[in-house]
């Protein structure tokens, strides 16, 4: 038996970091893997401040099309398996990369969204913050407060992470005793910077990825494996 059962057993403050790997097997597409979004869209046209500023159409369409692809979707076995080892744990604290709020609507209580959430829209002129789950999205959307065009409350390439949601997170990360690293590619910072943070705190740190990544360097244990087989297989 691999250490992390007896850990789970010993029902330890458990911290949690996942990337898109873990909606991957609800249909949401990832942003690096072989079908991944970045493969057909470049990032810079669509997932920046200046992309926006430039054509507000181009991106609200693009996450328009999104929205559409998320709305109908369903979380799968490894968010619901999160939402259990949850319940059964004292400190327990999920931060996500992922903006499709499907760890939410899983039930997960304690989630940090790091980079943001597609449902969320802000005013880019009186930063009124909103929730909209509108599909599809009139495009361009405008505030209801003031008039001004909304953007989505997710976080771009360039833009700071939301500074409460960040500082938590990194408490979390360094204050746990167990850490599961969840289908992420592990490029992305400061968010896996969050795996790194966690280990050199005294974590015993858990990967859970289809293939190695480069925070496979600092884990004490890699899972190989589909996230819903091997967060299944370890809540057995
Ligand atoms: N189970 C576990 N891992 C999986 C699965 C699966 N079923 N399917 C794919 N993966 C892994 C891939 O091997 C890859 O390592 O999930 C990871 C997805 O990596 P990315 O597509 O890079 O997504 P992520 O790590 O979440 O990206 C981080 O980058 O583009 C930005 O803001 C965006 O939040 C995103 C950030």
């Amino acid at each position: 038996m691999n250490i992390t059962k007896s850990k789970l057993r010993a029902k330890q403050s458990i911290t949690v970091l996942t990337g898109a790997g873990i909606s991957a097997e609800s249909g949401v597409p990832t942003f690096r893997g072989s079908d991944g979004l970045w493969k057909n869209f470049r990032p810079e046209q669509l997932a920046t401040l200046e992309a926006f500023q430039a054509n507000p159409h181009l991106v609200w369409e693009w996450y328009d099309w999104r929205r559409k692809l998320i709305k109908p979707i369903k979380p799968n076995p490894a968010h619901y398996a999160l939402v259990e080892l949850e319940a059964q744990t004292e400190q327990f604290t999920l931060i996500t990369q992922n903006i499709d709020g499907l760890h939410d609507k899983a039930g997960s209580q304690n989630v940090l969204e790091i980079h943001g959430n597609i449902w969320k829209v802000q005013c880019t002129k009186c930063q009124y913050l909103s929730h909209n789950s509108e599909v599809p999205i009139q495009i361009l959307p405008t505030c209801e407060q003031c008039g001004g065009l909304l953007r989505p409350k997710v976080v771009w390439f360039g833009e700071v992470l939301p500074e409460k949601e960040l500082e938590t997170a990194k408490f979390a990360a360094t204050h746990c005793d167990l850490m599961f690293i969840i289908g992420t590619s592990g490029l992305v910072q400061p968010a896996a910077s969050l795996g790194v943070a966690g280990k050199q705190a005294g974590a015993y740190v858990v990967e859970i990825n289809i293939e190695q990544t480069p925070l496979s360097n600092i884990a004490d244990e890699t899972h190989i494996g589909k996230a819903s087989d091997v967060l299944t297989n370890l809540l057995s």
